[in-house]
């Protein structure tokens, strides 16, 4: 008798060369991106402990009580297949105490995730992410520098008509008062909501928001509203990010009741959806996760990330051509002296990216020395410093690192891009 043919598991595909280009174009031109923002890159297992997943995405929630590829191996430990990267950037960066070595880590990485959902377009059971990752940065700019990395990155491969929808859920503290509340307003619809939510409603009453029965959905339009009970920390923490927005021109729209499928976040969560994908529309997503690493037994750090969906940036570029990734170019860490010089360098370093150079930035208001120093450590190419004296006159002060001496040039991206770029055609590279 012929053997049977044996055939792919279920929701994972094979990709066969004539694709496969799209797939390495895509890749370099998230390698490209990255490098303007100062991210490197970094490559975690594919299988990690299962209870690295349970503590990290948080047990009530769908990733973890039904879509793990969970195993035990031959010596009885539990494995699973990762389901998302952010749980094990986060290990691996306790585990090898970057922590200790450098106060802000930046890394993105890019592969294949596991999760065992129902396969549709779209929606498969082994997919691949982008994702970035910042550990060690609180400040509400940070989370706007990564939503305009996310927006940088899909201008540059070619999606367009992207929505992006930006909430808070807040922190540990300031969530409690509103589980309360929100318990109790679905206790009194209990008989009206799916079995799922009844049984989650006393232990983890925020899930049941991220239900996706239709008829749990209609009940839920009405339900109360997390940021009607931030405190006023995590309120002003939201309105510097909305502010950020606004000021870099990014169009966003905010949703008050987007909450995500993670137990990890705190503060600010983002979604970017995409009319060419129908039902599975989510084409990006991430947000703060402030407590994620002392959860993971590390030290209290802030951080804050997201991450693409590939094979839905894929469906959102059919039949387009895929650009090529524009040269590696120089680095520049800005430096602002105060409050005003910083959020002008955030502005700056926005289009100066735009241009396609590397520029990384302190969020923090760390002083001109520490700055200085983290600019060494990183070995980027120039300095460029702004304080109230450069403000007034519409200058930057510009420090080559490389071959040594200084300019002070007009503050215009235009002029500072074509000099740090050698006096090269800039615009051939502009987005
Ligand atoms: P997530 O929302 O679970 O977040 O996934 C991010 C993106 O991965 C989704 O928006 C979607 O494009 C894609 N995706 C998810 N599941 C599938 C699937 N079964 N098939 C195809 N694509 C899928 C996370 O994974 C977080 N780790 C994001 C993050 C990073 N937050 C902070 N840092």
């Amino acid at each position: 008798m012929k053997p049977q043919i044996i055939k792919a598991v279920r929701g994972m595909q094979d990709i066969f060369p004539d694709e496969a280009a799209r797939w390495v174009s895509l890749e370099a031109l998230a390698r490209d991106v990255s490098d303007r923002y100062g991210f490197g890159e970094i490559r975690i297992p594919l299988v990690e402990s299962t209870p690295l997943f349970v503590r990290g995405i948080g047990r009530e929630t769908d990733i973890v009580e039904k879509e793990m590829f969970s195993f035990s191996d031959a010596g009885g430990k539990e494995l699973s297949l990762r389901p998302e990267g952010t749980a094990g950037v986060v290990r691996a960066y306790l585990e090898h105490g970057v922590y200790a070595r450098q106060p802000v880590s930046r890394f993105f990485y890019l592969g294949p995730m596991f999760r065992r959902e129902r396969p549709q377009a779209g929606r498969r059971r082994q997919f691949h992410q982008y994702g970035v990752e910042v550990l060690g940065e609180g400040a509400p700019e940070l989370d706007v520098e990564v939503m305009d990395l996310l927006e940088l990155f899909l201008s540059v491969v070619g999606v367009k008509g992207t929505i992006l929808a930006v909430n808070s859920v807040g922190c540990s503290a300031c969530r409690e008062p509103y589980r309360v509340q929100l318990q109790q307003w679905l206790m009194e619809r209990k008989e009206r909501l799916c079995e799922n939510c009844r049984r989650r409603l006393s232990r983890n009453p925020l899930r049941v928001l991220d239900c996706k029965n239709p008829d749990c959905r209609e009940i839920l339009a009405d339900s109360p509203v997390l940021l009607d009970y931030v405190c006023p920390d995590c309120r002003s923490h939201h309105e510097r990010v909305i502010a950020g927005l606004k000021s870099l021109g990014l169009p966003f729209r905010e949703e008050s009741r987007l909450v995500r499928g993670l137990d990890y976040y705190t503060r600010t969560v983002f979604e970017v959806y995409s009319s060419d994908l129908g039902a599975q529309d989510a084409l990006a997503a991430g947000g703060r996760y402030d407590g994620l690493v002392e959860e993971l037994g590390g030290p209290p750090t802030p951080a804050v990330g997201f991450s693409v969906g590939l094979e839905r940036l894929l469906i959102c570029l059919e039949g387009k051509e895929m650009p090529a990734p524009s040269p590696l170019m120089p680095s520049v860490y800005c430096v602002g002296l105060d409050a005003e010089s910083t959020s002008a360098n955030f502005l700056l370093a926005a289009r100066l990216r735009r241009l396609g150079l590397g520029v990384r930035l302190d969020h923090s208001g760390r002083s001109l020395k520490s700055q200085l120093r983290e600019a060494n450590r990183l070995g980027v190419d120039f300095v460029l410093i702004r304080g109230q004296e450069e403000l007034e006159a519409g200058t930057v002060k510009l420090k080559d690192m490389r071959e040594g001496g200084e300019v002070s040039l007009p503050a215009s991206p235009d002029e500072i891009g074509v000099r740090l770029s050698g006096g090269g055609p800039i615009e051939a590279r502009s987005v």
